[in-house]
């Protein structure tokens, strides 16, 4: 703690405090756009949020990309309290398999030996199979665990860069420039004042249920997310955001 304050991180913290609307903040060393060993950081610091706030028989719903893959690869399995049980938060949203949430979830459980399942959702729903594949019982069943999650731990991206990595279709692409989007979280795309401006259609947690969930943590880090992170924090308050120096300075900076 000596070392956080010295290095700042704590005045860090402080700044981030008054300029968004969060409940509380983590800083970590460094800049993750430039060195790949600070998502580990950031994994590691969420690591520990998440199990200082684990009630017993707890259900923790995760989505995918590459800060959450971090913190899978960070996960131990000192868990005080015995059965969590993973979940992935949304179905699929174009990701390659490493980034996909139901990868994530899997070996997060492997690591904090709990118990997971999974969502086998096709990527870019027309809206007829949505409808047949919501009624489907054994996706039901899923769908109810993932909306009583106790945790939900989610990345947030900048929106052109995720929308180009997950080889989102021309028309989506279209409304996601033309709606300027900035942010990205778990295939909602928001613009800076905070409105979705579009969602990709896939099943699982829906933006209204956040409301409900006890504890929500966002991990995002790096300078270039710092424009994603204010405008999703407009509308997600109560959240706590892991990040690092490289975005918390931006946020600073820009503020
Ligand atoms: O769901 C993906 C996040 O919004 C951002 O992904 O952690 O790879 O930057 P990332």
């Amino acid at each position: 703690d000596v070392m956080r304050e010295i290095l700042g991180l704590k005045d860090l913290e402080t700044n981030l405090k008054r300029i968004l609307p969060i409940d509380e903040v983590i800083v970590v060393a460094g800049d993750s756009d430039l060195s790949p060993w600070v998502k580990k950081e950031m994994g590691r610091a969420c690591v520990t949020c998440m199990k200082d706030r684990l009630p017993s028989h707890s259900i923790v719903a995760v989505t995918g990309g590459t800060t959450l893959a971090a913190v899978a690869e960070m996960m131990t399995a000192d868990l005080k309290q015995s059965d969590v049980l993973f979940v992935p938060a949304r179905g699929g949203l174009g990701e390659n398999v490493e980034n996909q949430a139901n990868t994530i979830c899997a070996k997060m459980a492997e690591k904090a030996a709990g118990n997971y399942r999974l969502l086998h959702v096709p990527d870019y729903l027309s809206n007829e199979a949505y409808q047949s594949l919501i009624g489907e019982p054994s996706v039901k069943e899923v769908l109810q665990l993932i909306q009583s999650a106790d945790i939900v731990i989610h990345g947030i991206g900048d929106a052109i860069t995720m929308a180009k990595r997950r080889k989102t279709p021309e028309e989506e692409m279209e409304k996601i420039i033309s709606g300027n989007a900035v942010a990205e979280a778990f295939g909602y795309y928001f613009n800076q004042a905070g409105d979705v401006v579009h969602k990709v259609q896939t099943i699982g947690i829906q933006l209204d249920d956040l409301r409900h969930v006890r504890h929500v943590i966002a991990v995002a880090g790096g300078a270039s997310k710092a424009k994603a992170i204010k405008a999703y924090m407009k509308q997600a308050p109560r959240s706590v955001l892991i990040t690092d120096e490289g975005a918390a300075k931006a946020l600073v900076r820009e503020s």
